[in-house]
């Protein structure tokens, strides 16, 4: 089968994306898939790539595949839908998208691959949407009695038509420490943690700026914990795993640029009722919001009480071999290569 890998995209997780799909493209079998690679620029550009592997994570891909285009139009342009040129569907039998964030894990590709009929690895549009807005999810888990924290929804025209109003509704409603977020982003891009008025209106403005829709919610003193999800109906649950942040929470910068002091421990040091409620709750979120394929669900534990706090679901969550989610299906006994053959199957189901 031709399996379209796609990678980059227009979010500003475009270099994590670069970084989980060279994982993913050297991981896989060769031998049963015929590989096609293809990148989106942060642009938006769709571009065939046939050169090195290496070159996909510092993003000199990009200008080997736009070398390739200009040189031999006919054999390197795609129509990704409509007429002329080659057409996705005529160049792979299966997408995966390797995307993080918005117009990729949000359920705008998913769309376009339903249009043009082409099965894909991961969730449908349905839950890629629901997943991806952090204040809708939170809503939707509410209403089925699951555990989410205190939170308020705002839109970005209530923070510039009245900045006051905003704030005093924030203040009477939590206590700071807050965590202001755009409703729609990954990888903590936009998100700040506040602990006084003054920071709450830079987070306010800051996080505008990355979406229409902000999310804010009360710091919980917590450990963070998550866990791995896979399947259809009736899904699998992987172990717990929990992310020990080098900094107050675990941000951009914690994630991906501390050399390594953010560290993830598998299992996590949490009593078995803990990680089974954990679990139960990861299953019933996932099929809530009708998530298929696979998807990282994360939890808040607050210390002292115990207390479990569904945070969200990461539809594709970080995937190079050193990610939380490959590694809790490794301590289930699946290699690395064998989960994306498995995410491809469920794909094709
Ligand atoms: N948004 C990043 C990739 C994650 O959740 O792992
Ligand atoms: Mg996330």
């Amino acid at each position: 089968i031709k399996l379209g890998v796609i990678f980059g995209g227009r979010s500003g997780e475009h270099e994590i994306s670069l970084m989980s799909a060279t994982s993913v493209i050297k991981a896989i079998d060769k031998e049963k898939f015929q590989l096609v690679l293809i990148g989106i620029t942060k642009e938006g550009n769709w571009l065939l790539y046939d050169g090195p592997v290496e070159k996909i994570e510092d993003g000199s891909w990009q200008q080997e595949a736009e070398a390739a285009l200009a040189n031999d139009p006919d054999k390197y342009g795609i129509t990704v839908l409509g007429a002329g040129g080659k057409s996705l569907k005529s160049i792979i039998d299966f997408a995966l998208p390797v995307l993080h964030g918005p117009f990729g894990e949000d359920g705008t590709i998913q769309g376009l691959f339903e249009m043009a009929d082409i099965p894909y690895g991961g969730c449908g549009v349905l839950g890629s949407a629901a997943a991806m807005d952090k204040a809708l999810a939170k809503e939707i888990f509410a209403k089925r009695n699951l555990p989410v924290c205190r939170h308020l929804m705002l839109q970005k025209e209530e923070i510039e038509e009245n900045l006051q109003g905003v704030i005093q509704r924030t203040e009477k409603f939590l206590p700071y420490p807050i965590f202001v977020k755009p409703s729609n982003m990954g990888s903590s891009v936009g998100i700040s943690k506040v602990h006084n008025q003054e920071e709450l209106i830079s987070a306010l403005q800051l996080a505008a700026a990355y979406d229409r829709r902000l999310v804010l919610e009360e710091g919980l003193d917590c450990r963070e914990l998550e866990t791995g999800v896979l399947g259809n109906y009736n899904p699998e649950v992987a172990a717990v795993g929990e992310i020990l942040p080098s900094a107050e929470f675990y941000d951009y910068k914690a994630k991906y640029f501390d050399g390594g002091q953010s560290k993830m421990c598998i299992p996590a040091d949490i009593p078995d009722e803990i990680a089974q409620e954990i679990r139960v709750i990861a299953a019933e979120a996932y099929c809530l919001l009708d998530c298929s394929g696979f998807a990282r669900v994360d939890f808040f534990l607050e210390k002292g009480t115990n207390k479990v706090y569904l945070n969200e679901i990461n539809t594709i969550p970080g995937f190079t071999k050193y990610s939380m989610f490959p590694l809790l299906w490794a301590e289930a006994g699946f290699a690395y290569p064998n989960l994306i053959e498995k995410i491809i199957d469920l794909g094709l189901e």
